[in-house]
């Protein structure tokens, strides 16, 4: 078996049996510094503002969400690279679980020192397509004092979170969507992330991409 082959099957087995799946080095290092040059390149301009919410809920609210996004662009080489893998993980996760997951959704996210994600669930059971959440980090050398940290929650009632991740360059954390609630605590630099969706297509209609 090839050590992508091992590394798809790693984390279709842990999703299984634990929801969530956390890898370092997911990715060729190359790939990672890659991405993390484009993201760190990128015109301040192209990144907006994160909503909450689809359709008629979706606003802005700063109060719990400061981070800013930019849709990943197929056409850049790197950006190309990294959908290819996460097509590989669909399909990989597909095979394993039968999750029927059809598409992928993702984007750069950036939070600049001071912003911060308060706890949140990225999918609420029977009212969104989003069914695996995956969070690729790019930031090189991150250490403790840059916090920035994810931390996930067993459930809705717990009070403390069973899991803390730094945002180190290379960790991928896939997780079942509707399942964890999770906040990123305060970045005290600025902190890249790309975050994405595997979807199902819902027994009416698909939201759209977005
Ligand atoms: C999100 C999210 C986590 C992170 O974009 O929904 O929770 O660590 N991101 O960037
Ligand atoms: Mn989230």
């Amino acid at each position: 078996m090839s050590r992508e082959d091992k590394l798809l099957q790693s984390i279709a087995e842990q999703l299984a049996n634990q929801g969530y799946a956390i890898i370092n080095h997911a990715l060729p290092d190359e790939l990672t510094q890659q991405l993390y040059q484009r993201v760190t390149t990128l015109v301040p301009e192209v990144f907006k503002p994160a909503g909450i919410g689809r359709y008629q809920a979706h606003h802005l609210d700063e109060d719990y969400r400061r981070d800013r996004i930019h849709w990943l662009d197929a056409n850049d080489p790197a950006q190309a690279d990294y959908l290819v893998w996460m097509e590989a993980l669909r399909q990989g996760i597909n095979q394993q679980l039968f999750m029927g997951l059809f598409d992928y959704e993702s984007h750069f996210a950036h939070y600049a020192p001071g912003t911060f994600y308060k706890r949140h669930l990225d999918a609420f059971k029977g009212e969104s397509n989003r069914v695996v959440t995956t969070v690729f980090y790019l930031n090189p050398a991150w250490c403790e004092a840059d916090g920035g940290e994810i931390a996930l929650y067993a459930d809705e009632q717990q009070e403390q979170p069973f899991k803390t991740l730094y945002p180190q360059a290379g960790t991928l954390l896939v997780f079942l969507s509707d399942q964890f609630p999770h906040e990123v605590r305060c970045a005290k630099r600025d902190r890249y992330s790309i975050a994405g969706w595997f979807r199902v297509k819902a027994l009416g209609a698909v939201d759209p991409p977005r």
